[in-house]
């Protein structure tokens, strides 16, 4: 067990710790170069053996970086000549003695996990317990999550836009605070386990960066306070309220925790202010999603895009989390059984599982606010993505038709996809569709005219003086056309196929 306690690890011991990992090339391009693409690879899918067998296979100067790899990425236990030399600039009892080591008998083995992340741009360190694949055992109760799926597809998901004010809701290791460090003057990240900031504070010292820790729930650690940008990977696991973990239960029935985030959250946006929320909800047999997470949305004034990913059923959902808890059969059957005859109480059918996204409506302006689901693999919501679906919805609030017809469009780089069935006269065209690749929900069916419409937007020529050629051409009325077409321009313009050309 990690003896890094609420106290967290000395600052000069951790300064120490970063100058022996770097020095001994513990980076992101240093452990990818020693291990080569393929057992990098292996390493990122949890396939352990290539690592070990190019490790043990290390030059001599690359010793230090080797013993790195297996001990604080795989956990292995390491004899202690080699981990003292990967350490020149602090002893092994310090190590042990602030929780960073722990012995094994004659070896020794790392009591947390850190490992090399880069955002891009920089390479740092994020500091977490070990996860279950590299320590055995069920996790501790105040276990602190390292970089999972979930935190990667928040910090993806988030606007990267200079701002002054940024709160990190329930920090963990603080990976979705080192992503905001670059484009955020002042950071705040609270946690109710203090653990979880012991910890973040080192993610935070070793690269350089300084955050102001909270402790608390919610938003009890900033009451009054607003910020121009809000992210947050809640512990949003739905369950009955037991609270094993404090990393995934928020200790509230249901989907509550994530009920109440989004219905304070506009209490702490500045004016303009975004917010990205990881959350999870539950959807009752005969109900659809959209009513539930609508239902939080109501009174909160602001301007929302709720994509849910993934709809799990009952027992994909609980044994996505027992499997993550690292608990033997028996256990995880006991489990297992009393959550699903909890949901089955509950009339509970599925987990949605998605991304809310909020911004703050302008001064007089109705908050919008669309839910829709977007599964594909090549659809994930990205920062870039979130900001352009608010400006677009701007855009569309702001024109009317009279100004769409006066304004030259252009046509994003898209592909056009027919559909057809062979025939006995060859194949027959049964429906086509416009889609921008990479962008979520971003296909629009299309007919003749409207293909003949993208086709022809090029920024050139005023939508409304395209829409007369074309009805000259098909011998229909303008007008007519026009009526018929501003739904489908509007449409194709919400999901980022048509723009306003500069
Ligand atoms: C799923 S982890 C996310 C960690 C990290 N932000 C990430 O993106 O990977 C949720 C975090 O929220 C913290 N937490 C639990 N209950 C909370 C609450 N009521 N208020 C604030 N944070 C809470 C947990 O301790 C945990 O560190």
């Amino acid at each position: 067990m990690s003896g890094v306690d609420a106290g967290g690890v000395d600052p000069d011991l951790v300064d120490a710790i970063g100058a022996d990992l770097r020095s001994a090339g513990f980076t992101t391009d240093g452990v990818a170069e020693l291990l080569g693409a393929d057992t990098n690879a292996a390493l990122g899918r949890g396939v352990w053996w290539p690592v070990l067998r190019v490790t043990h296979a290390a030059p001599t100067d690359r010793q230090r970086l080797a013993v790195l790899v297996r001990l604080l990425l795989l956990g292995t236990e390491e004899a202690r000549d080699l981990v003292e030399a990967a350490f020149p600039s602090t002893s092994l009892e310090t190590l042990a003695a602030n929780g960073v080591l722990e012995f094994t008998g004659d070896k020794v083995r790392a009591a947390l996990d850190i490992r090399p992340h880069s955002d891009g741009a920089r390479d740092f360190y994020v500091v977490s317990d070990q996860d279950a694949a590299v320590r055995r055992g069920p996790l501790r109760h105040d276990h602190v999550l390292g970089i999972g799926g979930a935190s990667v597809s928040l910090a993806r998901a988030v606007t990267r836009n200079p701002v002054r004010r940024a709160l990190d809701l329930g920090t963990g290791c603080g990976i979705q605070a080192l992503h905001l460090d670059a484009h955020c003057d002042e950071i705040v990240a609270t946690d109710t386990n203090e653990r979880a900031l012991a910890l973040a504070a080192m993610t935070a010292r070793l690269g350089g960066m300084s955050w102001d820790l909270r402790q608390g729930s919610l938003f009890e650690p900033v009451a009054g306070e607003r910020f121009d940008l809000i992210v947050s990977n809640p512990p949003f696991v739905v369950g009955s309220g037991a609270r094993d973990y404090i990393y995934r239960d928020s200790g509230v029935a249901g989907d509550a925790l994530c009920q109440s985030l989004i219905e304070q959250i506009g209490a702490h946006l500045s004016p303009g202010g975004t917010a990205h929320i990881m959350a999870n909800w539950i959807v009752r047999e005969g109900h659809d999603w959209r009513e539930r997470v609508s239902g939080w949305l109501a009174g909160t004034g602001l301007h929302a895009w709720v994509v849910q990913r993934e709809l799990a059923d009952p027992v994909s959902y609980v044994s996505l989390w027992l499997a993550d808890a690292g608990e033997d059969l028996d256990r995880q059957a006991q489990r297992g059984g009393e959550w699903l005859d909890w949901f089955t109480e509950q009339g509970i059918a599925g987990v949605g599982m998605g991304m809310i996204s909020l911004r703050v409506p302008r001064d007089g302006e109705l908050p919008e606010q669309i839910l829709e689901e977007i599964t594909g693999a090549d659809e994930a919501v990205t920062g870039a993505e979130v900001d352009a679906f608010f400006a677009r919805r701007a855009f569309l609030r702001d024109t009317s038709d009279d100004m769409l017809l006066a304004a030259r469009l252009s046509t994003a780089p898209v592909f056009l996809e027919a559909q057809a069935l062979p025939g006995p006269d060859g194949w027959q065209e049964v429906g086509a569709a416009v889609r921008r690749p990479g962008g979520p929900a971003a296909v629009i069916g299309v007919d003749e005219v409207m293909r003949a419409l993208l086709a022809g937007c090029r920024g050139e020529v005023p939508l409304g003086a395209l829409i007369q050629l074309l009805a000259a051409h098909h011998g229909v009325d303008a007008d007519a056309l026009a009526q018929a077409a501003l739904p489908e321009v509007r449409e194709a313009i919400g999901r980022g196929i048509l723009y306003q050309a500069e």
